[in-house]
C-alpha cells in the first residue's frame, strides 16, 4: 500500500506550482490556493480513498493544482480539461517540472466533453473548482457539475467547490441527478480583488466543498 503524503508536504509541493500569469476575468480564472487544494485533496484520499489508484478528471483544470495534487496522492491517471490554451501551457510546464507521466491535458469547452470522450470513457473521480457562474457565466457552475457527473463511472464520485449561496439549489437538484450530495466543509475563499471590489486587495467569499456520489 502507498503511504499517504502528509497534508503539509502536499501543500508545499502545490505552493511551488505556477499560477495564472494573466488571469482572464471572463473565464473566472482564480487558482485554488495551495492550502485549500491540499485540504480538499487530502480529505478526498484520507477520508474516502477516492484518489489513490483512481482515474481522475480535473474539469476546468486551469494550472492543474488539483490534477497535480491528485497524482501526488496516488491517482493512476488524470485528464485535465480547460478552454484556455494559455492556462494549459502553464499546466504543461507544472507537470513537466514534476516529471509526472500520469497527466494528459485536453483543450476544450466543458460543454463538448461528453461528446469528445464518448460514452466509454468514464472516471472514478472528478475534482473541480469551476467558475462560480456569476455575471457573464450564469449557470456555468451547474453545467460543470452536470457534465462532471456524466463523466463518472457507475460508482464514481465528484468533488467540487461552489458558492454557499447555491447550497439549497444543489440540494434540491441532487435527487434528479441521482446523486447523494453532501457539503463536507464550509470555506472562506480568498478571491483576488479583480473579481469583486477594486478598493481591496482581496475579498473573502463563502464557499462549500461538496461531495456528490452516484446512486445506483
Ligand atoms: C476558478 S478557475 C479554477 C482553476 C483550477 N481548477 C484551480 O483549481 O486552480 C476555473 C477554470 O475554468 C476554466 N473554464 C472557464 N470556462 C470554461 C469552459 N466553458 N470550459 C472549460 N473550462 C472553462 C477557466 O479557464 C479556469 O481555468
Amino acid at each position: 500500500m502507498v503511504k499517504l503524503m502528509k497534508r503539509k508536504e502536499l501543500e508545499q509541493h502545490l505552493q511551488e506550482l505556477d499560477g495564472f500569469s494573466k488571469p482572464k476575468i471572463l473565464l473566472e480564472q482564480y487558482e485554488t490556493r495551495a492550502h485549500i487544494a491540499a485540504c480538499m485533496l487530502h480529505t478526498i484520499e484520507s477520508a474516502y480513498g477516492d484518489l489513490c489508484q483512481k482515474t481522475v478528471l480535473d474539469l476546468g483544470c486551469g494550472c492543474s493544482v488539483l490534477g497535480v495534487g491528485s497524482v501526488l496522492l496516488g491517482a493512476s491517471y488524470v485528464l485535465g480539461v480547460d478552454i484556455d490554451e494559455e492556462a494549459l501551457q502553464i499546466s504543461n510546464s507544472n507537470i513537466n517540472q514534476l516529471e509526472l507521466n500520469e497527466v494528459d491535458l485536453l483543450h476544450a469547452d466543458v460543454k463538448i466533453i461528453p461528446l469528445l470522450l464518448g460514452g466509454n470513457t468514464k472516471f472514478d473521480t472528478v475534482v473541480m473548482n469551476p467558475p462560480f457562474g456569476t455575471k457573464h457565466n450564469k449557470g456555468l457552475d451547474s453545467l460543470f457539475l452536470e457534465i462532471g457527473l456524466q463523466c463518472l463511472s457507475d460508482k464514481g464520485v465528484l468533488y467540487s467547490l461552489h458558492k454557499s449561496s447555491t447550497r439549497d439549489y444543489f440540494h434540491r437538484k441532487a435527487p434528479s441527478w441521482k446523486v447523494e450530495a453532501r457539503v463536507l466543509a464550509e470555506l472562506r475563499y480568498d478571491l483576488p480583488a479583480t473579481y469583486k471590489f477594486h478598493n481591496k486587495t482581496s475579498v473573502d467569499i463563502e464557499v462549500d466543498f461538496w461531495r456528490f456520489e452516484k446512486k445506483n
